[in-house]
């Protein structure tokens, strides 16, 4: 009985969404979570990978990327209520959690969905001692623009890569912040997980000594999941659920600010992350052929510069003349078993709050974009979800 419900839900799940889950292998996942290591030697190992991928000194796993941001802002030597720049169109909860030490200084984003350095620059003053650099979607930023701004204007730079892992225009996404920021469960198949980098010594020594305090607490009760979910993966391997759902166990919103990853979990984002080549140069082609396939007529794709990688997380859909309300779109599109993650339309109304026409370009953005994931899509489904992104236009 449950075999049967089992096939039932990898046959839903094969017709939908869960290709990206399908990338991780049972058998190697098993093998990496079997190996003869401790928790703490599992996650230093990761972390090694990690900061060589990138090309830093120091990369440090915790429980999601608002974990890693939240512990790096409060080690951060800034002075408390300083100002720190940032777009307003992101999630809400970024803006707030800086808030809760600093203060947070709103500025628009341009056509790249990236900050307006130019924007930002007008409010810029004494009191602005960092800016944190959203690569929103996985789009790249300018890493010399960037760091030109910040010398210029003596600023922190805190890059914020949550759907950036592998983004490139100049130097990598992450490698060249202060410290940077980066969500797993965005751009790898794993439910959970946020890394911190550095390539400052002593910085990373007091991330070191705070992440000591945390604790893993949910630990005994995972692991008890960890063998089921490695046969259901083995055998069922288009179903993408378990990872969610073991993410969220036991979780409570504050908790999973605090929490470190488990055996199982650090196992998963390390397997993952042999096949992350992988990973990038599908989702940077899947994007690409989605973009072909839309064309230019009736939809404009983010501003690009020669040479960069963008990782896009999701594809911003900007419709010149869309059939009916984003959020509509964005809705039918999710009901159709597409990903649409991302969307900050009502996000944006609350971080911008009254003051919308200091944003021209987010409240654009908010009316006429959809964020579209194809991570792990085939090309037919690319070719299936362009026809379908086109019916909603006029
Ligand atoms: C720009 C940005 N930064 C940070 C985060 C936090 O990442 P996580 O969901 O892993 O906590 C998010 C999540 O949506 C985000 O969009």
């Amino acid at each position: 009985m449950l075999i049967y419900f089992m096939k039932l839900l990898d046959s839903a799940y094969r017709k939908r969404k869960s290709y990206f889950y399908k990338m991780i292998n049972g058998k190697a996942l098993e093998k990496e979570l079997e190996k003869d290591e401790t928790t703490e030697e599992k996650e230093k190992k990761f972390e090694k990978k990690f900061a060589k991928f990138m090309g830093v000194k120091h990369a440090s796993l915790f429980g999601s990327g608002n974990h890693a941001l939240i512990t790096g802002l409060e080690m951060s030597k800034l002075e408390k209520e300083s100002d720190i720049l940032i777009q307003a169109f992101t999630c809400k909860q970024v803006p707030r959690i800086i808030s809760t030490i600093y203060n947070s200084q709103l500025a628009d984003i341009d056509e790249s969905y990236n900050i307006d350095l130019s924007k930002a620059q007008v409010l810029t003053g004494k009191k602005t001692k960092a800016i944190q650099a959203i690569y929103s979607y996985g789009k790249a930023i300018n890493s010399k623009k960037i760091q030109e701004f910040c010398k210029k204007n003596e600023l922190i730079l805190i890059e914020d890569c949550a759907h950036s892992l592998g983004a490139k225009n100049g130097k990598k996404a992450g490698s060249i912040g202060e410290f940077s920021i980066f969500s797993l469960r965005k751009n790898l198949p794993v439910g959970s997980g946020g890394v911190l980098c550095t390539s400052n010594n002593e910085f990373y020594d007091e991330i070191l000594r705070e992440k000591e305090d945390s604790s893993r607490k949910f630990g005994i009760k995972k692991k008890l999941l960890e063998k089921p979910i490695v046969f259901f993966r083995k055998n069922f391997p288009h179903a993408g659920a378990p990872y969610v759902f073991l993410s969220k166990l036991g979780y409570g919103k504050e908790e999973m600010n605090k929490e470190l990853l488990d055996r199982f979990e650090i196992s998963l984002a390390t397997h993952s992350l042999t096949i992350l080549p992988e990973i990038i140069n599908k989702t940077v082609a899947n994007s690409k052929l989605l973009m072909d396939e839309l064309g230019t007529e009736k939809f404009i794709f983010p501003r690009e510069e020669k040479k960069e990688i963008n990782v896009y997380t999701r594809v911003p859909i900007f419709f010149k003349r869309p059939n009916k309300a984003v959020e509509k779109i964005w809705w039918k599109l999710q009901q159709e078993g597409f990903e649409t993650g991302l969307f900050y339309k009502t996000d944006f109304e609350i971080t911008a709050g009254g003051k919308k026409e200091n944003f021209l370009f987010s409240v654009k953005a908010a009316e006429h974009m959809v964020p579209v994931g194809v991570q792990g899509l085939d090309e037919k489904q690319i070719i299936e979800l362009a026809e379908r992104i086109k019916s909603f236009s006029k």
